[in-house]
C-alpha cells in the first residue's frame, strides 16, 4: 500500500470507497485488493485481546490473558498500573495480529443495576478520564489503536439498541461528555466508537449534534469514528453526521445508498473523501507497528495480572483486625473452612463481548489451600449452589453450618452468579442470592470468625449480613489470578489498599437514577440530573453503605497536614502537598483524594466533586509528603449557555481518605474572569467582609462620585456589595457596573 493518502484517494473509485464505510467481515475493515489497502483488525479488549475468529462467537476466542476488570483496574485509583496493564494488552495484540483494541469503555455507572458497570471504571468523571487517558497514551505509544467507548450515555442494557437517553445540557456535559472531552484533547484515541442508544432523539451513531458538532467541532476529534457492532440505521444520514466506518461488515445494500447519494447530490465528494482519508489514516498508523505471529508471555503475564489484582481488590470490614491471617497469627490455630460453589467455580470476569479466553486460571479454594496447608487444615463445603433448588440448597447448607462450627475461620465465597451481570441485560436488584444471604447469616450464628469474599462487579446489598461477619472483601472480577492475589491478601502477604470506585447505597431505593431507570416507552429520562452517584448522596446527606473511594487497609493513615495555597491566579495549576504518616504495624498504600466544592456558584454544585488523586506507600512509622496538582480547568462546571466556567470564588478543598472521611479542609480563593459573565443581575451579595477584595477593587475602579451613585442606588453602603476581585472590576467599564448594581 502506499503511504500517501491523496494519491490513494485519486487511485480510488467511488464504489471502492462506498465499499470501504462498512467492514470486510465481522472484526476487519475492507480490503482492496487492487491497490493493496489491507485489512486492519479489530477486536474486543479493555482487560484482555479476544480474538475471535468466529464471527458468530461459537468458537471461543484465542487464548490471551484476563486481566482485571475495569471495576477493578479503577479500584487500583493507580496509574502506574493502569500503565503496567496496557503495555502488556498491547503486546498481546501484537503476537496476536491485532490492530486495535475496542477499549476501554467509560460509560458513567448511573444505577448499579447496569449489565455493564463491570466493564466500566465509575460513577465519577475526573476518576474516569484520568484511568482512560493513561490506558489509550499506553497502549497507543505501543503501537496499538484503541477504541474509546460508548459515546454516548449507553448506560444500560434494557433496550440497548433502541432507548432514548434523555439528558439535559448540563448533565449530559458534566458527568457524561466530559471524560470524553478531557480524553480526546489529552489521548487522541484512534478511534471512537459511537453507541447504540439514542441521546436526545436521535441514534448516536447519526447524530450530527453530538459528532459534528460537539466531538469534531468543538474537541476537534479529527480520527475515525466506528459504529457499535450493528448500531447503524441509516447509513447516509450517520456518515453525513460524521460516523466514518460501520461495523460488522459487509453492508452491501449501505454501499449502495452511499452511492445513491453521491449520485443524487445528497451527500458531496469530499465528504466521503474525508471519511476515507480517516480510514486511510489508520490502517497506515495500524500498518507501522510490527505484528508478529509469536507465542503470549503467558507465565509473565499470568503473574502480572495476579499482582495486578492484589492491588484491585477492597477490603470493607475488618472488625477486631481479624485478618490477616499471618503466620504468626495461625500459630494457635488448627483448622480454616472454605465455603462456596464460588470458591472452586471462580468468578473472574463479566459475560459479552469483553469476555476473554483465559491462558490460565487459579481457583480459590486451591489456592487457599496451597498457601495454608502446611500450616491448617484447609476444608472445603460447597455450601450454595447458583440454582433454584430450594432442597439441594438446603443440604448444602446444613453440611457447610456442621463442618464449620469447629472451624478456627470460615471464609465464604459469595457473589453474583454469571448470568446476573452480563452485556445484554440489567440486574434485577442488588441482592446477592437468596441461598447465600442466608448460609452466610447462619454460619455466623456458629461460628464467630466468618470472612466473606465477594465476587461481583458492581454495588451490592449487603444489608442481611454485614453487622454479623467478621470480615469482608470486595475482589471484584479481578481476573485470571485473582485467586491467587486474594489468597495474598488473606494471608497478609499483600496489604490491601483499594478504594471503591462506585458507592454501595443502603438500599437499591436510594439511588439516585431509581425512579427513571430503565425508562419506559423507549425513554430514559436523566432525571437526577448531574447527581449521580456521591454527588446524590452528599447532596441529600444520605447514608451509605459504603462511601465512593472508601477501602481500609491492614494500617492505618494519619494526615497531618496540607500545603494549600490560599489563592490562585486565573489558569493556574493547584499544588496540594500532604504529608501522611502510617501509624499502624504493616507496610501498606494509602490513597488520597481531594475533593472540592464551591462557595458561591451561580448554579448550584455538587457538596464534593473529585478532583485529584494519588497513592502512597508508606512503611510502619514512615511520614511520607504526596505531591498532587489540580488541573486549574479542573475548578468549572458546566453552564448550559456559557460552556464551561471557573467562577472567581472560594473554594473549600477537602482531602481525604474516601469521599466521606475528609481528614483536612482547606479554603483557597481562585481568581477567573470568567466572572465578567457572572456579575449579572442575578449576582448575590455577600457581606464585603468575607471578601478581601471588594474594598480593594471599589477603590481602584471607582470614583468618590460614583461610589456615592452606587450607594444611592442600592441603599447601602458600597462596603456591603460584593466585588469578586480586583482585577476582574477592573475589566468592566464602570457604566456596566452602574448598571448591573441599579437593576439588582
Ligand atoms: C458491544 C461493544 C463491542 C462490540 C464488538 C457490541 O455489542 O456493545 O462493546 O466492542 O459488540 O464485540
Amino acid at each position: 500500500m502506499k503511504n500517501n493518502i491523496t494519491e490513494i484517494l485519486e487511485e480510488l473509485t467511488l464504489k471502492e470507497k462506498a465499499s470501504m464505510f462498512s467492514g470486510g467481515d465481522f472484526w476487519q475493515t475492507e480490503t482492496i485488493e487492487r491497490l493493496s489497502i489491507p485489512a486492519i483488525f479489530l477486536v474486543d479488549g479493555p482487560h484482555g485481546v479476544r480474538n475471535v475468529v468466529d464471527r458468530h462467537h461459537t468458537d471461543p476466542a484465542k487464548k490471551a490473558t484476563c486481566f482485571p476488570t475495569a471495576v477493578n483496574l479503577a479500584a487500583s485509583w493507580d496509574l502506574s498500573l493502569i500503565e503496567k496493564v496496557a503495555e502488556a494488552l498491547a503486546e498481546e495484540s501484537k503476537c496476536l495480529g491485532v490492530d486495535v483494541l475496542l477499549g476501554p469503555g467509560i460509560n458513567m455507572k448511573r444505577s448499579p443495576l447496569g449489565g455493564r458497570n463491570f466493564e466500566y471504571f465509575s460513577e465519577d468523571p475526573f476518576l474516569t478520564a484520568e484511568l482512560a487517558i493513561k490506558f489509550i497514551n499506553t497502549v497507543q505509544r505501543k503501537g496499538i489503536g484503541t477504541s474509546l467507548k460508548h459515546y454516548i450515555a449507553n448506560n444500560q442494557e434494557y433496550k440497548r439498541f433502541s432507548i432514548d437517553a434523555q439528558i439535559d445540557e448540563r448533565p449530559l456535559r458534566e458527568i457524561y461528555l466530559s471524560a470524553f472531552e478531557k480524553i480526546v484533547k489529552k489521548a487522541n484515541p484512534w478511534t471512537i466508537m459511537a453507541a447504540y442508544n439514542q441521546v436526545n432523539g436521535d441514534f448516536a451513531t447519526e447524530s450530527s449534534y453530538l459528532l459534528k458538532k460537539i466531538l469534531r467541532n468543538e474537541w476537534g476529534y479529527k480520527n475515525l469514528v466506528v459504529s457499535d457492532w450493528r448500531a447503524v440505521h441509516n447509513r447516509v444520514e450517520a456518515l453525513k453526521a460524521g460516523l466514518d466506518l460501520e461495523m460488522p461488515g459487509s453492508v452491501p445494500i449501505n454501499d449502495q445508498k452511499i452511492l445513491d447519494a453521491v449520485e443524487s447530490g445528497e451527500l458531496i465528494k469530499e465528504k466521503v473523501d474525508q471519511s476515507i482519508k480517516r480510514q486511510l489514516d489508520l490502517i497506515l498508523k495500524s500498518q507501522s507497528t510490527k505484528k508478529e505471529n509469536i507465542d503470549l508471555p503467558i507465565e509473565k503475564h499470568h503473574q502480572l495480572s495476579k499482582e495486578i489484582a492484589s492491588e484491585t481488590i477492597v477490603l470493607l470490614k475488618n472488625q477486631g483486625k481479624l485478618l490477616p491471617l499471618t503466620k504468626e497469627r495461625l500459630d494457635d490455630t488448627k483448622s480454616m473452612l472454605v465455603v462456596g460453589e464460588l470458591a472452586k467455580k471462580i468468578r473472574y470476569q463479566g459475560i459479552g463481548s469483553s469476555q476473554v479466553n483465559p491462558t490460565k486460571l487459579d481457583t480459590h479454594y486451591k489456592a487457599l489451600k496451597d498457601k495454608f496447608d502446611k500450616q491448617l487444615e484447609v476444608d472445603y463445603a460447597e455450601g450454595y449452589k447458583s440454582n433454584d433448588k430450594l432442597e439441594e440448597n438446603e443440604n448444602l447448607k446444613q453440611k457447610a453450618l456442621s463442618t464449620a462450627k469447629n472451624k478456627d475461620y470460615v471464609i465464604v465465597y459469595a457473589g453474583l452468579p454469571d448470568k446476573v451481570e452480563a452485556e445484554g441485560y440489567d440486574r434485577e436488584n442488588i441482592k446477592l442470592p437468596k441461598e447465600q444471604n442466608e448460609l452466610i447469616k447462619e454460619l455466623t450464628e456458629i461460628n464467630s470468625n466468618v470472612i466473606v469474599v465477594l465476587n461481583n462487579g458492581s454495588a451490592v446489598d449487603l444489608r442481611e449480613w454485614i453487622d454479623k461477619v467478621s470480615a469482608v472483601i470486595e475482589a471484584g472480577l479481578p481476573g485470571q489470578a485473582g485467586a491467587l492475589a486474594l489468597a495474598d491478601i488473606i494471608s497478609g502477604e499483600v496489604n490491601p489498599s483499594a478504594k471503591l470506585t462506585e458507592s454501595y447505597p443502603l438500599k437499591l431505593e436510594d439511588n439516585p437514577s431509581y425512579l427513571n431507570f430503565p425508562g419506559n416507552n423507549g425513554i430514559v429520562r436523566y432525571g437526577e440530573g448531574i447527581y449521580i452517584g456521591y454527588r446524590y448522596y452528599d447532596k441529600k446527606k444520605m447514608e451509605v453503605l459504603f462511601p465512593f473511594g472508601y477501602g481500609l487497609s491492614y494500617t492505618e493513615f494519619a494526615y497531618r497536614k496540607a500545603e494549600v495555597p490560599n489563592h490562585l491566579e486565573e489558569g493556574e495549576n493547584l499544588k496540594i502537598k500532604v504529608l501522611i504518616e502510617n501509624t499502624g504495624l504493616f507496610k501498606g498504600k494509602e490513597i488520597v483524594q481531594v475533593y472540592i466544592s464551591q462557595e458561591k456558584p451561580r448554579l448550584d454544585r455538587p457538596p464534593k466533586e473529585l478532583k485529584g488523586f494519588g497513592k502512597i506507600e508508606l512503611d510502619p512509622g514512615e511520614e511520607g509528603r504526596l505531591e498532587l496538582e489540580l488541573d486549574y480547568q479542573e475548578l468549572a462546571y458546566y453552564h448550559p449557555e456559557e460552556g464551561w466556567v471557573v467562577e472567581s470564588d472560594y473554594y473549600k478543598l477537602m482531602i481525604g481518605a474516601s469521599s466521606r472521611d475528609i481528614k483536612i479542609t482547606e479554603k483557597i480563593w481562585v481568581e477567573s474572569s470568567t466572572i465578567i459573565k457572572g456579575l449579572t443581575k442575578k449576582s448575590p451579595f455577600i457581606d464585603w467582609l468575607n471578601d478581601p477584595f471588594g474594598h480593594k477593587a471599589v477603590k481602584k475602579v471607582l470614583t468618590e462620585e460614583q461610589i456615592k451613585e452606587i450607594e444611592y442606588h442600592n441603599s447601602r453602603p458600597i462596603y456591603r456589595l460584593h466585588f469578586y476581585s480586583p482585577d476582574q472590576v477592573s475589566l468592566k467599564n464602570i457604566e456596566d457596573i452602574l448598571d448591573v448594581y441599579q437593576n439588582l
